[in-house]
């Protein structure tokens, strides 16, 4: 299967030592012809843990990025325009706009979860330069959302799950939508929830509580941190350890010509 937890992943010092990045693409994909299999659907999972008291390097990507808080609290700052978060606040940074994320804490770490796609630069390797003072495009539009604080789940998958759009509160144009075709935060309470096949690939990521990921009848435990590639076609199911335990993920999947965004 597919899987890493990021806690078990290299740290590597990046952004000249201001944080720690773990590659973990790199870990479930190590080699070309593993990634290639992948590539439409992401080009870029790391993490990254910014040190107390640090600033990262202010730097640019020809990807969108979609930042999810691990852990710690701090703020991005673009163009002059700070804006603060939080554990569990997701953040999409379109392509091209630099930024730079600080920790403003004597003691605590803030670890972020980092996803990109080419979207419309499709073909290109990711890649990211480190960008100059100069104020350049805002901020104005990123918007952070937290899932933790809406009541706004839904009951799906014949019942088994709630689910929740945490994608849609980021980008509420097409072009805004196009890094996607879905970004949802589900939790599941249960053994043996509804099977589940499409045409696109999907990454979960457990972000509370542990249970169990089956994929093509090949099963495996999950817990926090744990992420975990679905490829295109595969049949897939999730649930928890015991009947009455909860499970919160993430569930992500790129922009599909073949099933664009969903609306419900
Ligand atoms: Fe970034
Ligand atoms: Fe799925």
């Amino acid at each position: 299967m597919y899987h890493v937890n990021w806690k078990n992943a290299e740290p590597i010092p990046a952004h000249n030592e201001t944080c720690f990045e773990r590659d973990l693409l790199a870990v479930i994909l190590p080699t070309p012809e593993e990634r290639k299999k992948f590539e439409q659907y992401v080009s870029w999972a790391k993490t990254y843990t910014i040190v107390p008291h640090t600033t990262m390097q202010r730097h640019t990507h020809n990807f969108g990025e979609f930042i999810y808080v691990l852990n710690g609290r701090g703020a991005v700052e673009a163009g002059g325009v700070r804006k603060e978060f939080k554990r569990r606040d997701a953040i999409q940074i379109p392509a091209d706009i630099p930024h730079a994320f600080v920790n403003e804490d004597d003691t605590q770490v803030v670890t972020l979860l980092s996803l990109g796609w080419l979207c419309a630069r499709m073909g290109q390797e990711p890649e990211t330069k480190e960008a100059g003072p100069d104020a350049g495009p805002t901020l104005e539009k990123v918007r952070l959302y937290n899932w933790y604080e809406h009541e706004s789940f839904k009951l799906g998958h014949k019942k088994t799950l709630w689910w929740t759009e945490i994608g849609k509160q980021l980008g509420d144009t097409p072009e805004e939508r196009m890094f996607m075709s879905h970004f949802i935060g589900i939790s599941v309470v249960g053994l043996d929830l509804v099977p589940d096949q499409h045409p696109k690939g999907e990454i979960y990521f457990v972000d509370q509580g542990h249970g169990y990921l089956g994929v093509e009848g090949e099963r495996t435990d999950v817990e926090e941190g744990s992420m975990t590639l679905i490829p295109g076609n595969a049949v897939h199911t999730v649930g928890s350890t015991l009947p009455d335990q909860q499970m919160n993920l993430l569930i992500i999947a790129t922009y599909s010509e073949l099933e664009p965004w969903a609306e419900s």
